[in-house]
């Protein structure tokens, strides 16, 4: 048992509901919740604030160097010490946060200071490759799934209450595109680790999707 309780990975692709999830589980174990995916949001953000386009920009190297990424007492990811949370669901943000992630200079500071906020436990992390590569040592390992069509279906919703405007077809070849690069990376690609239990979302609302994980923690 680490200091402050276990470590609970939720990975699985964009838009599965890992991040609502994993917010809620904790909320009802008294848990902290990192939100892997906002970090690298957070990066691409500050890469387009510097005119950064693709990921072989090269001036991702030295701002990569530069960027201050830190969490807040609740583990809300913050960018040179403002909480930008509103500015990270834009579409350019989340293309530039995947293409971003395919490189191994990003991943490794990422994934480092990820289990430097963990390491004493406490925590439900959610992303692509916590319980792969960043705590393979999770007491428990949980890979979500769902229908692409579902996905984009929530996606929009999710971004029509940000009053941001996408067709629901230019949000599904999104999400064709990121799983496709999520999974065919060379870098820690997402995939299901040995031990994860999946569960499909599909057909779930986000309070059967918590009841089921929290249950799961209660057997450990
Ligand atoms: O979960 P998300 O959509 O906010 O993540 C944004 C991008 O960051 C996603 O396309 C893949 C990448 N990512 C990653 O490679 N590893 C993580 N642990 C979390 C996110």
């Amino acid at each position: 048992m680490r200091l402050n309780g276990i470590i609970i990975a939720i990975d699985g692709p964009t838009a599965a509901g890992k991040s609502t999830t994993a917010r809620e589980v904790a909320r009802q174990l008294g848990y902290r919740h990192l939100n892997t995916g906002a970090m690298y949001r957070a990066l691409a953000l500050y890469c387009l604030q510097w005119g950064v386009k693709d990921s072989s920009d090269k001036q991702i190297p030295e701002l990569l160097e530069r960027v201050y990424i830190d969490v807040d007492e609740s583990a809300e990811v913050m960018l040179e010490g403002e909480n930008v949370a509103k500015l990270l669901s834009a579409p350019e943000v989340a293309q530039l946060a995947s293409a971003l992630s395919t490189r191994s200079d990003v991943r490794t500071k990422l994934v480092a200071m990820q289990q430097e906020i963990c390491r004493d436990g406490g925590f439900v992390l959610d992303g692509r490759d916590i319980a792969t590569v960043v705590f393979p040592d999770a007491e428990l390992k949980i890979f979500l799934v769902a229908d692409e069509k579902i996905r984009a279906e929530r996606r929009l919703k999710e971004l029509a209450q940000q009053e941001i405007e996408v067709e629901l077809q230019t949000l599904e070849q999104e999400i064709i595109e990121r799983d496709k690069r999520d999974t065919e990376r060379t870098n820690s690609p997402l995939k299901k680790a040995d031990g994860a239990i999946e569960i499909d979302t599909s057909g779930l609302t986000i309070d059967d999707q918590v009841e089921r994980i929290v249950e799961l923690v209660k057997r450990i």
